[in-house]
């Protein structure tokens, strides 16, 4: 168990709430939160709660007597491993972002000695905003970690960047920056250390002409926390990825590709591996021919309806599973489907001969989303059905469940 402890600040924000999460899953983790809560902050969670949860006294007022008698607030600020801010508001980022000290948490923040990671939530146009994105290159370039926030569907209705990421990948980035590197849930030895992974995650595109392409709704974030959780637990990880606008994990290797072919090409330059997951949502099929110029409607002699031919792009899932020479030892392919999930993961095992299907129904909103629903299906057949899950957790017990597949199997072989 770690004897690790933050400052968090907690900033007035809809997703204040979550910073409960955030205390329990660090106190899992054996990290204790020491917190102030901000006069915002208070709007959405009542110091009570917080100081429940986290079992010490909140802290709200600069110009607290007792307080000051039994902790300054210089001492507050550098009491603690590393200061968190979450959520991180767009004025807490512009007043540390310009040195303004007015209240505890802004005081704090200037006096503190100890690395800041910042956490935003905020509004999707307030995040996009120029003073904002020039705060935030400012708080980088002074040092201090911002983590990009989650895309998705806001509290006001509106939709794109802003929305806090989950408390268990915000907590991963606390262990990573408290341990100078990153982390396995507290595990040692870590798992897999020495084994090299390889994984392909998000979408592919397959360029029509210059400026055009086909290609799909999948944001990565499965993929990438599944990364993340297997460098954590002590794998070498090749990340071969199409474009996403997602952050890579700490201790993870990024290959970016484009088409599906880049993304085969990609995986066999990476070979040898032990494990190869395929998260990837590979485009099944390319525009037989790229117009090598931007395809015009009306101008010259444009088409004003060009038809389609497609070409079918190759399968990576079962080209490294049917490999004679380097086939990793253990690949776990992914299986979208809408209908009939089980039945049909079972099939697509056979038919790509990986050795494990993880099959999600994405009848719902699990595409772009961060819930996921899962079902493990083995060479034996259904082995577990998982629980309505964030993406993060899907990763962590799909990991745990790899590192005992290759702890049984060093074990059978220290047997023979
Ligand atoms: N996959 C791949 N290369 C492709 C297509 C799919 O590596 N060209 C992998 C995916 O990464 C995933 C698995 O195959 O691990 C299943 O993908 P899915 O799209 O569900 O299967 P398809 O082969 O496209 O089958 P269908 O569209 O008929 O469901």
């Amino acid at each position: 168990m770690s004897d690790k402890r933050i400052l968090l600040i907690i900033g007035g924000g809809i997703a204040a709430y979550k910073s409960l999460e955030l205390i329990r899953e660090l106190s899992r983790r054996g990290i204790a939160s020491r917190c102030i809560v901000t006069k915002g902050g208070q709007e959405f969670v009542t110091p009570l709660s917080v100081s429940a949860l986290s079992g010490e006294k909140v802290f709200t007022e600069l110009f607290d007597l007792d307080d000051e008698s039994e902790m300054g607030h210089i001492q507050l600020s550098r009491s603690a491993d590393l200061v968190v801010v979450c959520p991180a508001t767009a004025d807490l980022m512009a007043k540390a972002a310009n040195g303004l000290a007015n209240d505890l948490a802004s005081t704090a923040l200037l006096a503190t000695d100890k690395p800041v990671l910042m956490v935003p939530a905020m509004n999707v146009r307030m995040w996009e905003h120029a003073a904002t994105q020039r705060n935030v290159e400012t708080l980088r370039g002074d040092g201090v970690t911002v983590m990009d926030p989650d895309e998705g569907a806001m509290a006001c209705g509106e939709f794109g960047p802003g929305r806090l990421p989950e408390p268990i990948a915000i907590a991963d980035r606390i262990q990573a920056l408290l341990s100078d590197g990153p982390v396995l849930y507290g595990l040692e030895p870590k798992p897999l250390a020495g084994r090299h992974a390889l994984i392909t995650a998000g979408p592919t595109r397959e360029p029509l002409d210059p400026v055009r392409f086909l290609s799909n709704h999948s944001s990565g974030k499965q993929g990438y926390a599944i990364a993340g959780a297997l460098a954590r637990a002590g794998a070498r990880v090749t990340l071969v990825s199409g474009p996403v606008s997602l952050e890579t994990p700490a201790g993870v290797d990024l290959v970016p590709v484009e088409t599906a072919r880049e993304m085969l090409e990609a995986c066999q330059a990476a070979l040898p591996s032990d494990l190869f997951v395929s998260v990837a949502a590979v485009a099944d099929w390319r525009p037989s021919r790229a117009a090598a110029k931007k395809m015009k409607l009306k101008e010259g002699d444009g088409d004003p309806h060009p038809t389609l031919e497609l070409s079918e792009n190759p399968d990576i899932l079962a080209t490294l599973s049917r490999k004679k020479k380097n086939r990793p030892t253990l690949i776990i392919g992914f299986a979208a489907e809408t209908h009939e999930v089980e039945a049909l993961a079972i099939a697509k095992l056979k038919r790509k001969r990986c050795d494990w299907i993880v099959a999600n129904d994405v009848s719902g909103d699990v595409m772009g989303g961060t819930m996921n629903e899962v079902s493990l299906v083995t060479r034996d057949g259904v082995e577990d059905r998982w629980p309505r899950m964030t993406k993060e957790d899907v990763a962590t017990r799909l990991v745990e469940r790899i590192a005992r597949e290759f702890d049984d199997e060093a074990g059978q072989i220290a047997a023979e």
